[in-house]
């Protein structure tokens, strides 16, 4: 049988994915990177570079190319994670590592945050995984009473998090609540697995402590370079530990027998010179300018909309590449999303709210949207 087989389920998802790389209508909500940030030209150099010199790469090591899991132990080990490269699993995207540690693991419930990313939603889905939801809110973050509801009564074998910079609501947990849910893994036996994909595409840095650091190796911790470098430079990791490196493995050899070689050398290539540190750095500062900008503006439209008693707010995430803004309750945003697409911006509404990309549109591109949005809302309320 196959599952989810409503043609329904599979056009919304599709769907759902390419509007978020849409500049025709602009999408207001997409988590992607402009891709006019992105290095293209030095992607294309070194795999000239390669090419010319005739090494590119013969093997491919199905757990990954060993260099490139040691360059990214040396930078996991700069941001305080000690990793050994041999714990290291590269993966096609970090959509994989959320597959394996789904594949492996024995039990059949899994919990993540409410709202969820929604593709990890599908794959936990696909996978036949019974579903627990646990309340995020943008604003005021975790809801512990219906947390503790939820994990005691369907006891979820693994909690898959975004520790910071959720998708969709921007949220980062505050450090009360990291130790919270540390007490609750080890008070209800659950297995973490962190999604941190979104930690580095700002410049400014926060002392977050993440939970693999907090909890040691008995955390999952994921990771990925398709956003910030390119999106179909596929290439991710999960951080796993030695006990667990033999099952993971194993679902990967099933799954997709190896690696991709190449791809994986590029990426590595561009470790080596420098050129993808020097792209980071310059990306982070071109990200936080657009964040800023894209703050101001918000400020400025609830001043001007608090003054006609329109209910707007926004969330302040100072990282990763999507805020939450919040109308009230009792506003259709249903509706707001199917007039802004008239107007040529697409949004992906829920109720309450919907979720702004920063680091996707250009300032003119984003100032335009948002003035669309204010009209649409002074013309509802
Ligand atoms: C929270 C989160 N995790 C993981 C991913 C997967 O990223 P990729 O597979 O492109 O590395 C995404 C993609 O948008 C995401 O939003």
């Amino acid at each position: 049988m196959i599952l989810s087989d409503s043609p329904e389920f599979r056009a919304l998802k599709y769907g759902q994915y390419l509007a978020q790389t849409n500049r025709n209508p602009i999408c207001l909500s997409s988590v992607f990177i402009d891709p006019r940030l992105l290095p293209i030209k030095k992607i294309e150099k070194t795999i000239l570079k390669l090419a010319k010199s005739h090494r590119l790469s013969k093997s491919n090591d199905p757990q990954g190319n060993d260099r490139l899991r040691i360059e990214i132990a040396k930078r996991l080990k700069k941001a305080s994670i000690g990793v050994e490269p041999e714990e290291l699993i590269l993966t096609h995207g970090s959509q994989q590592a959320i597959d394996l540690v789904t594949r492996a693991m024995t039990g059949r419930v899994v919990a993540t945050e409410d709202p969820p990313y929604f593709l990890a939603r599908s794959l936990f889905e696909v996978n036949q995984k019974s579903m627990v939801g646990l309340p995020v809110c943008p604003f005021t973050g975790v809801d512990k009473k219906k947390w503790l509801k939820q994990i005691e009564t369907k006891k979820p074998a693994l909690v898959y998090l975004t520790s910071r910079f959720q998708n969709p609501s921007g949220y980062s947990y505050t450090e009360f609540e990291l130790q919270w849910i540390c007490e609750q893994s080890a008070a209800n036996h659950f297995r973490i697995l962190e999604d941190d994909w979104a930690s580095d595409m700002m410049s400014s840095r926060t002392n977050h402590k993440s939970l693999r650091q907090r909890m040691g190796s008995s955390v999952f911790y994921m990771n990925s370079f398709t956003k910030k470098l390119f999106p179909g430079l596929r290439v991710g990791y999960l951080v796993a530990n030695k006990a667990s490196l033999e099952p993971l493995m194993a679902v990967k050899r099933a799954s997709t027998s190896s690696v991709s070689g190449i791809l994986e050398q590029v990426l590595c290539e561009l470790m080596v010179s420098g050129d993808y540190d020097e792209h980071l750095a310059e990306l982070q500062v071109q990200v936080q300018k657009r964040y800023e900008a894209s703050v101001e503006a918000l400020e400025k439209m609830k001043i001007r909309l608090g003054r006609r008693e329109i209910e707007f707010n926004f969330t302040r995430p100072m990282g990763g590449s999507v805020l939450w803004v919040g109308l009230s309750k009792k506003s259709d945003t249903e509706k707001l999303a199917h007039d802004l697409l008239k107007e040529s911006v697409r949004i992906l509404a829920a109720r309450g709210g919907f979720k702004l990309g920063f680091a996707f549109l250009s300032e003119r591109e984003m100032k335009k949207a948002l003035q669309i949005v204010e009209r649409l809302l002074l013309v509802a309320f």
